[in-house]
């Protein structure tokens, strides 16, 4: 088994740069296999997620080449399968946006129910209303979903509440539906624009992504293309945090400033320094963090995906500090772990409540989910001697580089094997 050991308390500096955006990458190499030709998608972040869609897309039929470590060449031409792999699929979540690419494109689809992390309910009524509205027969069963179309046609479908996946497997069947679609409630978030700014320089006629109202104009086919996938900015926050927690000076390259705003805003709000460039933003760590009050929300809100790392940054606050998770039944799963390390910290309900002024000490930890793994690191870096994490498969899923990164920046990290 793999485990990473932080030596703590070490002051992080410098610069990182941020990797492609795991759920933007996810969901173009899905809209990918609509493609009339061949896609070059660039910025691919070298993860766990990336290498099992690659993996089940070739078991499609779908040509894959990387041309370097972070650059695929797809080539969906000659596809024999619209059934995705139902092993792949078990730790996943994205393999859900095949169901729209492939029900679009091929009016046909077999996917297993999805995976990925566990947040308690997460389910896909939006995706399949959405579909069916759209004309889609949908049927479960035998843990998959199974889609059909003689043709799909245009229709105005309203999301109960601003769902990033529906809404982003919903356009990629659109594209393809005869007339106007117009997706009301959106998720706005900067994948959603991402994946349509991809599909529309396939062909596609995608307007409004990013607002709550988009519009598809179906069109028959779509072209081959090439597509630079936008940066993480769930990976550049979880180092501004990081920065944060250490008392760090780290600027955090190559990435979109705007879409930190919620972050950059609390991070000033406890009292760090924080400037920002073109695409990079510097952040200062404090000596005194000030308490405060988190909320996830969908975009432009905190998001859910930065929320444990956060919650960790406040259990080191002065005063208490709530965080209130609005999108997941349960993501505070990790509160018990980050306990063992010292944190004091109560759940009630929807919200978490720091104590503050926590001086972490290190443990043996696992890693309950993606993000949660993520809180872990960081509490380890900031710990009082070895803290040492497990369960890391769900780490590999969502960041390059980690151990690197962080030690680039001075961490003292490592990967180690132990046998159990
Ligand atoms: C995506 C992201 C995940 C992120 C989340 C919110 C990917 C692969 N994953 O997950 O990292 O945390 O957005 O930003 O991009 N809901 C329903 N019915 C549905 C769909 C959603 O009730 O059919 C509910 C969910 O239970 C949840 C909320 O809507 O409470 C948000 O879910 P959604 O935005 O769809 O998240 P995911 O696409 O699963």
């Amino acid at each position: 088994m793999e485990y990473i050991v932080v030596n703590g308390q070490k002051v992080l500096k410098g610069r990182v740069s941020i990797s492609g955006a795991k759920n933007s990458a996810v969901a173009i190499l899905a809209a990918s296999i609509a493609s009339g030709g061949t896609c070059l998608i660039d910025n691919l972040p070298q993860i766990e997620d990336v290498t099992s869609m690659v993996a089940a897309m070739q078991a499609m039929g779908v040509k894959c080449e990387f041309t370097d470590t972070n650059t695929l060449r797809v080539n969906p031409t000659e596809m024999t399968s619209y059934t995705f792999d139902e092993r792949l699929a078990k730790n996943m979540r994205a393999s859900y946006y095949f169901m729209g690419a492939l029900l679009g494109r091929y009016k046909q689809a077999e996917i297993p129910l999805p995976g990925g992390c566990d947040l308690g309910a997460r389910p896909i009524d939006y995706h399949l209303k959405g579909f069916t509205a759209l004309g889609a027969k949908c049927i479960q069963e035998h843990g998959f979903v199974k889609l059909q179309a003689d043709k799909l046609k245009g229709a105005n479908i309203y999301l109960d509440s601003p769902s990033v996946g529906a809404t982003i497997n919903i356009m990629m069947a659109a594209v393809f539906a005869e007339g106007v679609t117009l997706i009301e409630n959106a998720a706005k978030e900067p994948h959603v624009v991402d994946v349509a700014n991809f599909l529309n320089k396939l062909g596609a006629k995608i307007g409004g992504a990013g607002t709550a109202t988009i519009r598809i104009l179906g069109v028959p086919k779509l072209t081959g293309g090439d597509y630079t996938v936008l940066p993480d900015p769930i990976e550049a926050g979880t180092y501004m945090i990081a920065a944060a927690i250490t008392g760090g000076d780290v600027t955090v390259e190559n990435i979109i400033p705007k879409h930190m705003d919620s972050v950059t805003a609390k991070l000033k709000e406890m009292g760090c320094n924080i400037t920002e460039g073109g695409d990079w933003i510097h952040v200062c760590g404090s000596e005194v963090l000030r308490s405060c009050e988190i909320k996830t929300a969908f975009y432009p809100g905190f998001p859910t995906d930065l929320q444990p790392q956060m919650a960790t940054l406040l259990c080191k606050a002065q005063g208490t500090s709530t965080v209130t998770e609005n999108v997941f039944d349960s993501r505070f799963r990790y509160v018990s772990e980050l306990k063992r390390l010292g944190a004091q910290i109560k759940v009630e309900g929807r919200m978490a409540v720091t104590k503050g002024s926590c001086v972490f000490t290190g443990a043996e930890v696992a890693a309950t989910d993606l993000r949660a793994g993520a809180a872990l690191i960081i509490a380890g870096l900031c710990a009082k001697g070895e803290t040492v994490i497990g369960e890391l498969y769900h780490l590999d899923r969502g960041y390059e580089r980690f151990e690197e990164k962080f030690r680039s920046l001075g961490a003292d990290i490592k990967r180690i094997k132990r046998d159990e």
